[in-house]
């Protein structure tokens, strides 16, 4: 059946599903779980509290009845949540389901894990990485990963023919601005698209201030001056990166401007947390709990809710985070809880 697809208050439909499946990571990342406050006095999520894999099904099921073509796996870290592929599989076989991608720090990437996951059905995927030398890694991590560890994850991966593999890396002043032309030296000519990531203010746990962003301009502008570059155009209207490609062949990077280019205007993406809630925005401060409608065990109460809150939607928070007018009363969700 045919049904009206979303179209929120500012006009943008809904297209894209975030779907964290655990709040949990083997990292700790200083700017997204920092140590002092993901220890082992913070409560994360108990197992009972996540939605299994049947009701995040039915949830993308009714997303996708709206018009939601791509589906995205977050965590915290994806991986660390056991028989991902058999969710995988669920969401396949979900019909408008297109683009099947999960974000991952691909340390627990086996080349069996890798293999299983393209064959359950996954199209792409996206692998944080930081820095090229340990020293700037591990001040990053904070759990002494190396990044032959991450190497080895994306050349497991690669050997199994994602459509594509991009590595995105948040670049924060001072912790590793320095790996910025590292990186575009590394991954150039290699066919995975790196992609530099500004530093947002998500969460209230990594102390953001606009002074530690270095923004897209600076970026290009360094990378330019030793390989030179040009912009492309965007994939799809809504596409979160800005695309520039190697004068010399060697491939293209992209960056993501949240804090000086934001890209609200033709944002189509919801996020289901990993315990029911659907947040219509990254920085939004509260969601909304989808389990009453999963509870009533029919597609038409989930799909309805799914409408309701989209239609409702109004958030463009990175075009108005600068505006000393608008204050947050309420703490923002965690990245590590909504994944990015
Ligand atoms: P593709 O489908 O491959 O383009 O993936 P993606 O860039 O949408 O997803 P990914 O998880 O790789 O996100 C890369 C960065 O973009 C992360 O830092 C995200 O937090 C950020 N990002 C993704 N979507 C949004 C968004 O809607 N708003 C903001 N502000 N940042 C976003
Ligand atoms: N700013 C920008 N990107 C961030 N990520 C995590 N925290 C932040 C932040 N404060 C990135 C991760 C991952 C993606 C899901 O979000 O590195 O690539
Ligand atoms: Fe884990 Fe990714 Fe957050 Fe790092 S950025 S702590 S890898 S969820
Ligand atoms: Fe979408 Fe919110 Fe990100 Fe803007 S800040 S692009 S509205 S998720």
């Amino acid at each position: 059946m045919n049904y009206t697809p979303a179209i929120d208050r500012l006009e943008r439909p809904l297209r894209d599903l975030r779907v964290s499946v655990t709040d949990r990571c083997n990292f700790r990342c200083v700017y997204c779980m920092p140590k002092d406050v993901f220890n082992k006095d913070y409560r994360f999520l108990p197992r009972a509290q996540l939605l299994s894999f049947e009701e995040i099904e039915r949830v993308v099921h009714a997303a996708a009845e709206l018009g939601v073509t791509k589906v995205r796996l977050t965590g915290g870290e994806p991986l660390v949540r056991r028989d991902l592929e058999v969710l995988i599989s669920q969401i396949r076989a979900i019909p408008g389901i297109s683009d099947i991608s999960m974000t991952t720090n691909a340390s627990l990437l086996t080349r069996d894990r890798a293999r299983s996951l393209r064959d359950a059905g996954l199209q792409r995927l996206n692998v944080s990485l930081d820095a090229m030398d340990d020293e700037t890694f591990m001040r990053v991590n904070d759990v002494d990963v190396s990044v032959r560890t991450v190497l080895d994850g994306i050349e497991n991966a690669a050997m199994v023919n994602f459509d594509s593999i991009k590595i995105n890396m948040v670049v924060k002043k001072d912790l590793n601005d320095h790996s910025i032309l590292p990186m575009a030296r590394f991954f150039h000519g290699t066919g995975h698209i790196l992609r530099f990531i500004e530093f947002m203010d998500v969460g209230n746990s990594n102390a953001w201030d606009l002074s530690q962003v270095i923004t897209s301009g600076q970026i290009a502008a360094m990378i330019n001056a030793e390989l030179p570059l040009r912009p492309v155009e965007a994939n799809y209207r809504g596409e979160v990166a800005k695309r520039w490609e190697y004068l010399d062949g060697g491939g293209e990077i992209g960056i993501i401007s949240s804090v000086s280019e934001p890209f609200c205007g033709d944002c189509s993406r919801a996020r289901l947390s990993a315990t029911g809630s659907l947040y219509t925005c990254l920085f939004a401060t509260v969601g909304h709990d989808l389990r009453p409608a999963l509870r009533e065990g029919d597609a038409d109460a989930v799909r309805g809710k799914l409408q309701a809150l989209w239609n409702a939607r109004a958030d463009r928070y990175s075009e108005t985070r600068t505006q000393t007018a608008v204050v947050h009363i309420r703490p923002k969700v965690e990245m590590s809880f909504i994944g990015g």
